[in-house]
């Protein structure tokens, strides 16, 4: 058994097509204003009509491969979140390990919507910690555009496409001290995609307040039972859906915005895609000093939710 699990490198990767909230004036019946003030959105990114969620992956994974200094053939395992896979099979995983060339290991996709990364990382490091493998890819990508009805101004204002990877490692030192999922599937009409419509359903003011609640309890479980104080955590890598919800997470909390990394403001809520994404812009301008308590939160359609604490 491996005693602790590490981040050793983060990579991300943004489509080059910038949708501004101007843009999108034009489309619905919207305002930079409104989407300004009610999620903290400017901006986000839209892959090509011919580029998949697995390109967007290959491109993260290949910054995270790059950066972590390790042989690609080392790792055992590729875990990827997604709910708008390339195919319906095989999975963008295996497609994702086929465009990377990597031989040796297994690989499987993990839908738990905006959750999914959290899911990921939860499953990484249980393989990690039972001995079967050193080094794994954790993947978060989606082209979550392609689900989106450009005439639907509730949903077609607050998404984005993108992808972030980790790769993580078994370790010495600690590494990820807990990871806690959950969920709870009475929920699953409030965000839905109906594979009869194949577009994003929200009921977005039902879908906040469940999210504010869950994830400032999930906040304050998670420090609890690693008997953390408030004051200890130094980064808190939220899911990015609405600047709104995140704020209020932090007060639950009593954490200061400058210890939050927000990233909703560029990249929308690029679902499983979203805190690998912000996690990487910090990480690339070295945000993260080696030591720093950091949490990971997110929410999203089941409902799902997932809390990682780890020290960087
Ligand atoms: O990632 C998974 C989790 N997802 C989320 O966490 C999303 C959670 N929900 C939200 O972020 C917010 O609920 C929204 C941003 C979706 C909406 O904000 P809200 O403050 O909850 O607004 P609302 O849904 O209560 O709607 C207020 C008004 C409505 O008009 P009426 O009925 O009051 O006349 C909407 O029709 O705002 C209207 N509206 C818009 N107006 C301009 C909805 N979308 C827009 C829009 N532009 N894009």
């Amino acid at each position: 058994m491996t005693k602790y699990v590490k981040i050793i490198s983060s990579g991300s990767y943004l489509p080059k097509n910038i949708l501004t909230n101007k843009e999108l004036e034009s489309r619905v019946d919207t305002s930079d204003e409104w989407i300004t003030e009610r999620t903290g959105i400017k901006e986000r990114r839209v892959a090509d009509e011919n580029e998949t969620s697995v390109d967007l992956a290959y491109k993260a994974s290949l910054d995270a491969i790059a950066k972590s200094n390790i042989n690609k053939n080392d790792i055992g395992a590729i875990f990827l979140a997604t709910c708008t896979p390339e195919r319906k099979f095989p999975s963008s995983a295996v497609l994702l390990q086929n465009k990377l060339n990597i031989k040796n290991a297994f690989s499987f996709d993990i839908n738990a919507a905006c959750t999914g990364f959290v899911y990921a990382l939860d499953v990484a490091k249980k393989y990690i910690e039972s001995g079967q493998m050193k080094y794994a890819l954790v993947v978060g990508t989606e082209k979550i555009t392609s689900l989106l009805d450009w005439t639907d101004r509730n949903t077609c204002v607050l998404f984005g496409d993108g992808a972030g990877a980790m790769i993580i490692a078994a370790s010495d030192e600690p590494g990820i001290i807990s990871s806690t999922i959950g969920s709870d599937g009475s929920y699953k009409d409030l965000l839905t995609v109906n594979t009869d419509l194949e577009y994003i359903e929200m009921k977005g003011s039902d879908v906040f307040k469940t999210a504010v609640n869950t994830l400032g309890k999930l906040a304050k479980h998670t420090l609890e039972i690693n008997s953390i104080e408030q004051g200890e955590l130094d980064w808190l890598v939220p899911h990015q859906a609405n600047e709104r919800i995140i704020l209020a997470i932090a007060k639950k909390i009593n954490l200061s915005k400058d210890k939050i990394i927000i990233t909703v403001s560029k990249h929308g809520n690029t679902s499983a895609a979203s805190i690998p994404l912000a996690f990487d812009t910090a990480n690339s301008k070295n945000t993260f000093k080696s030591g720093d308590m950091i949490m990971l939160e997110a929410f999203g359609a089941g409902f799902t939710w997932g809390s990682v604490l780890m020290k960087y």
